[in-house]
């Protein structure tokens, strides 16, 4: 019986695998639903290294951070809808933010016939402790159509080109912050000093320049520096 006896010996070391990478999969698969709730700003990690991209979902931002979040919507490129979520760091989406291309910008609510003005920026530059840069101008957009921006296609009179978020590495998270305005027939320009650097913008003093109160909506979203990243120039 020498030929049997290892292959029932095979049959159970098959057998025994099989039910390890059984009670393995019960396992991984249960941890994003026991930790994948929000209340866990930043430091959380539920689905870090998962490749699949299972379980690795925006979380949604603590109580008090939710207060620009309006009737604004914010989908990335592979992220989906990111307005009022904090970036996870699973599946790198903390790196791909700094590359992806612009979001799509939806204001279903958008008043047929009106014309849109887009502010991004960040409050947090270089830091939440220390914003001597606040704010940083991300984008700004003006002479969108209700259309365009009922579709989120962020189109008219670029001011302001996109730049992607690029948080410093060790500053914490950062509040990416999305304005509409209803601009009328208002011209909107940005004066050619202040055009030359993003960084500690004065936007209250831009919304004064142009007789701007209110915001029509916005939202926000939060993200911070993946350790694994080279640091950006900024
Ligand atoms: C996008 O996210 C916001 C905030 O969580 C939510 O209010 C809105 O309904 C979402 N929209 C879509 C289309 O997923
Ligand atoms: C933007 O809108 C303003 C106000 O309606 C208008 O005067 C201006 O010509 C428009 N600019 C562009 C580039 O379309």
């Amino acid at each position: 019986m020498p030929v049997t006896v290892p292959m029932k010996m095979g049959a159970v070391a098959l057998f025994l695998c099989l039910l390890a990478a059984a009670l393995w999969l019960g396992l991984t698969m249960t941890i994003p639903e026991s930790s994948g709730g929000g209340g866990n700003p930043g430091g959380g990690n539920p689905g870090g290294g998962n490749p699949g991209g299972n379980g690795c979902v925006p979380t949604s931002l603590p109580t008090a951070e939710v207060g620009l979040c309006g009737k604004l919507e914010v989908f990335y490129m592979e992220l989906g809808n990111i307005s009022c979520k904090i970036i996870p760091k699973c599946n790198l989406y903390r790196q791909k933010i700094t590359t992806l291309p612009q979001p799509i910008v939806k204001f279903p609510t958008a008043i047929d016939g009106a014309q849109y003005l887009l502010v991004m920026v960040d409050p947090d530059a270089p830091s939440r402790t220390d914003p001597r840069m606040k704010y940083w101008r991300h984008w700004v957009v003006s002479n969108i159509t209700a259309a365009d921006i009922k579709a989120g296609n962020i189109r008219g009179n670029v001011i302001t080109d996109y730049q992607p978020p690029t948080p410093p590495p060790t500053t914490g998270l950062h509040r990416y912050q999305f304005f509409v305005y209803l601009q009328g027939d208002r011209v909107i320009s940005i004066s050619t000093k202040d055009n030359r650097n993003r960084g500690a913008w004065n936007l209250q003093k831009f919304l004064k320049d142009h007789n701007l109160q209110n915001h029509e909506t916005s939202t926000q979203f939060m993200t911070e520096h993946d350790g694994a990243w080279p640091p950006p120039a900024f």
